[in-house]
Parts: structure tokens; C-alpha cells; sequence
């Protein structure tokens, strides 16, 4: 069973923390990055409450004092492995009068903040981190109110957009942000859930600005997360490659700003049906499309992804890769560079894993070219202790000749906890 969304089950425990009362998150996503959030929205005062009554889906209950009412953490804060946990966090903290200090592990320590730290001190909040304020750890002292201002972000980052947003619900004007590409929507989403108004438009060619006036209380909602749909794009990409396989996957999250994975295996020739379902018995889907998609053993074929697809599809394209490999013809993956910002070089990462699959994959610069089909076999790769390349790397194995081996799999319980039993139902 998918794990429920994790950008969502963020955002969920944060937007909680700041609405005074009683909010209620089911099915939320479960990995440790989620945790991390939740440990360190308690560390804010926040009453939050983990319940698992089937022990694979996980309900939250948040009791906040509200944003007035939140204290300083009195311990470092530990993001643990997760880079959403550590800039949207950082701008929530900007909007506080508090110190805190934001930390992780070895990889979030390797994860570029400059991007967030430049807009927020021009909002007023003062932050440090370490390398020229480029690395984390980071201090964050925060206040209130900000001021508004308006960004125009280089890089299209839902992350940086969104730390920048939860700054400006602190902020004493209207905030404008201006991305050069749409990135993933669910902040909007659910703040509009949450009675804040957020006005999104093209600003032209492909830009976006999304603008919020500080200053309007957020609410307390119930709401279901979807299923991760980064989470079934490993399964869409195992029955697609794999000669005799059909899978449904139900309640998948399809927002348009996050489905770009489904879009492009099906330019590849995937197989996949989509039945748009509704909003379910248990609450609203926060704001979010949600379907049940059935895949079919597909005949692939290779096709050229562009870098604002590249920037629709980030944390799929790994497992597209595989796709690719599998693909009959040349697929061209051009400008993904910021896949060496992720939770490893994930270029560097894929281009070694599937190479030792006995894949044709190149890389030139920031551009991969990967020629099909391969007849992969199975090898040892390293997964670089990334959950999106370890779960890669177990779905490759699905289809390789021979053992494969995955280092430090370990690391798929960050998104995934769940990830090899279903691996393991789905052989079955
Ligand atoms: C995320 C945004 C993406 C993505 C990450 C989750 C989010 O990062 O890679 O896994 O929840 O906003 P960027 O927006 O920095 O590319």
C-alpha cells in the first residue's frame, strides 16, 4: 500500500503547528523524513499525536496553542535526512521570535541553503549557516512581523516557495514569489484549505507568481493525505518494464503540478489507466486530485525530457531512468543538475548503478543520454544511502537476470517504510 504523501505530511504537521486548535492529518506518510517534522513541531510546544490502528496507515492528531503561543526549542532541531523538513521549517522559524538551530545528517549537511537564506534575511529574519552561509547546520533567529517583499527565485524549488510562503504569513504586506517554472502546488493548496488566500498566475512564458498578505490566522482542518505519488512511480516503472505484469495503485495523489512521472511513462508507451476518484468518508484529500492507476507490462520506448520536466518530474527521475534502460531507443534527460543537490549526486548515483546493470547510460555535464534496450543483469550497486536510488536499484533487480544486491536499503524507510514487504507482495 502507497505511504501517504510525504510533501503533503509535511506541510500537514507545520500548517497544523500554526493553526490554533485541533487538526487532524490521516494517512499520513510514515517515513523518517515525516518524523522528523513531527518530532520537531512537538520540540515547539505542539501536542502531536502518531496513531496507527493497522499498523501501515498513521494518523495525526495536532493540538496547537497557535502561532503566538509556540516556545523556543530549548535543543538543536534534527531534520534527520530530510531537506523539506529543514527549509520549510526554516521559513516558519523566520517568522517567530525565537532562536533555533536546524541540523541533520551527513547528506542534509551536504544540501545547499544559500537559496532560502538570501530571501528570508531580506524579509528581515537573521539567518547563519555554516560555509558561507551555503551548508548547513543553520540558526535561524526569527521575528515578527517581516517584511514583504518580492523574490524571484533562480532555481524553480517548491521547497524554497514554500519556506518563503509560510515566512509571509508573518509578513506585514502582501508577499509576491516569482518562479521561473510551476513547481508542486500543495502549499497553495492548503492554506487555501486553511482560510488564507493565495493568489497564483502565469507571469509569462513559463513563469509563476504566487502572492500571500501576512497577518490571517491559518485554521485547523481534517484532511487525508493522498497517496505519494513519487512513491507509485517505482511501481508504474516495475509493471511497465516487467514482461508479464498488471498492478492497481489506488488513491495516488495526480495533482498536475506533481504528476509529470505518470505524463512522461505514458510518452514512453506505458500502459497506464487512470480513474479519477473523489474525496473519501474520511475527509477531504487536502485539496488534492486523487485516481487509481492501473499498469500494464508496456513496450517502452526512449523520448527526450527537457529540463522544465526535468524540474516537474525531480524526484522521479531516477526510477525513470530505469525506464529509459529498459526502453527500446535513445531517451535524452537534459539540465538535471539539480539532481546533484538531492539527497546524494543522484546522477552521479544512477549513471553508476544502472552502468553496473550493464545499462548504456552516459552522462555529459548535467545531460544524461541512456540507450535501450539492455538486457540488464544483476550486479551490486550502491544506493548512496538515497532512498530514491536504493528503491531504483530493487525494481531494476525485479527485471535484471541473476542477483542484485542494493547497499544500505535501509535508507528507503525515509519515504518508504513500507517499501520491501511491497516489493515483496508485488513478486509474489
Ligand atoms: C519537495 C520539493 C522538491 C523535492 C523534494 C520535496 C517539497 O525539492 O525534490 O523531495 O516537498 O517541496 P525542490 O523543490 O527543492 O526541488
Amino acid at each position: 500500500m502507497l505511504p501517504g504523501d510525504k510533501s503533503i505530511s509535511h506541510r500537514a504537521l507545520m500548517l497544523g503547528a500554526l493553526a490554533e486548535g485541533t487538526s487532524r492529518i490521516r494517512a499520513a506518510g510514515d517515513g523518517r523524513d515525516v518524523r522528523s517534522t513531527a518530532a520537531i513541531v512537538r520540540s515547539l510546544g505542539v501536542v502531536v499525536e502518531r496513531h496507527s490502528e493497522d499498523g501501515r496507515t498513521v494518523d495525526y492528531l495536532v493540538r496547537s496553542p497557535g502561532v503566538d503561543g509556540l516556545r523556543e526549542p530549548d535543543a538543536i532541531l534534527d531534520c534527520g535526512n530530510s531537506g523539506t523538513t529543514l527549509r520549510l521549517l526554516a521559513g516558519l522559524l523566520s517568522a517567530l521570535p525565537m532562536t533555533a538551530i536546524l541540523d541533520g545528517d551527513a547528506s542534509l549537511r551536504g544540501r545547499p541553503v544559500a537559496r532560502i537564506i538570501e530571501p528570508l534575511r531580506r524579509m528581515g529574519a537573521v539567518l547563519h549557516a555554516r560555509r558561507r552561509d551555503s551548508l548547513p547546520p543553520m540558526t535561524v533567529v526569527g521575528r515578527r512581523p517581516l517584511r514583504s517583499v518580492e523574490v524571484r527565485t533562480v532555481v524553480p524549488s517548491a521547497q524554497v516557495k514554500s519556506a518563503l510562503l509560510l515566512a509571509a504569513l508573518g509578513a506585514d504586506g502582501e508577499t509576491t514569489i516569482t518562479e521561473p517554472l510551476a513547481t508542486r502546488d500543495h502549499t497553495e493548496r492548503m492554506l487555501r484549505a486553511r482560510g488564507v488566500a493565495v493568489r497564483s498566475q502565469r507571469a509569462g512564458g513559463d513563469e509563476v507568481t504566487v502572492a500571500l498578505t501576512g497577518g490571517i490566522p491559518v485554521r485547523p482542518v481534517e484532511e487525508r493525505v493522498p497517496g505519494d505519488v513519487s512513491a507509485a512511480a517505482f511501481w508504474l516503472v516495475a509493471a511497465a518494464i516487467h514482461p508479464d505484469a498488471e498492478l492497481t495503485l489506488h488513491g495516488v495523489g495526480v495533482n498536475p503540478t506533481r504528476r509529470a512521472a505518470i505524463d512522461l511513462l505514458r510518452r514512453m508507451g506505458a500502459r497506464i489507466d487512470e480513474m479519477p476518484v473523489g474525496s473519501t468518508a474520511t475527509g477531504s484529500d487536502a485539496g488534492e486530485p486523487t485516481a487509481d492507476l492501473t499498469v500494464r507490462s508496456s513496450a517502452l520506448r526512449g523520448i527526450d525530457i527537457g529540463t522544465s520536466e526535468v524540474a516537474a518530474a525531480i524526484d522521479e527521475v531516477p526510477v525513470l531512468c530505469l525506464a529509459a534502460a529498459a526502453a527500446d531507443g535513445t531517451t535524452r534527460i537534459r539540465g538535471a543538475g539539480e539532481l546533484r543537490h538531492k539527497e546524494s549526486d543522484r546522477i552521479a548515483g544512477i549513471s553508476a548503478g544502472l552502468a553496473a546493470l550493464g545499462a548504456r547510460i552516459e552522462v555529459d555535464g548535467d545531460d544524461l543520454t541512456i540507450r535501450g534496450p539492455g538486457r540488464l543483469t544483476g550486479a551490486a550497486t550502491d544506493s548512496l544511502d538515497d532512498h530514491r536510488l536504493a528503491m531504483t536499484f530493487a525494481v531494476a533487480g525485479l527485471v535484471a537476470d541473476g542477483e542484485t544486491a542494493v547497499s544500505r536499503p535501509r535508507s528507503a524507510s525515509v519515504s518508504y517504510p513500507g517499501f520491501f514487504s511491497d516489493l515483496e507482495r508485488i513478486r509474489a
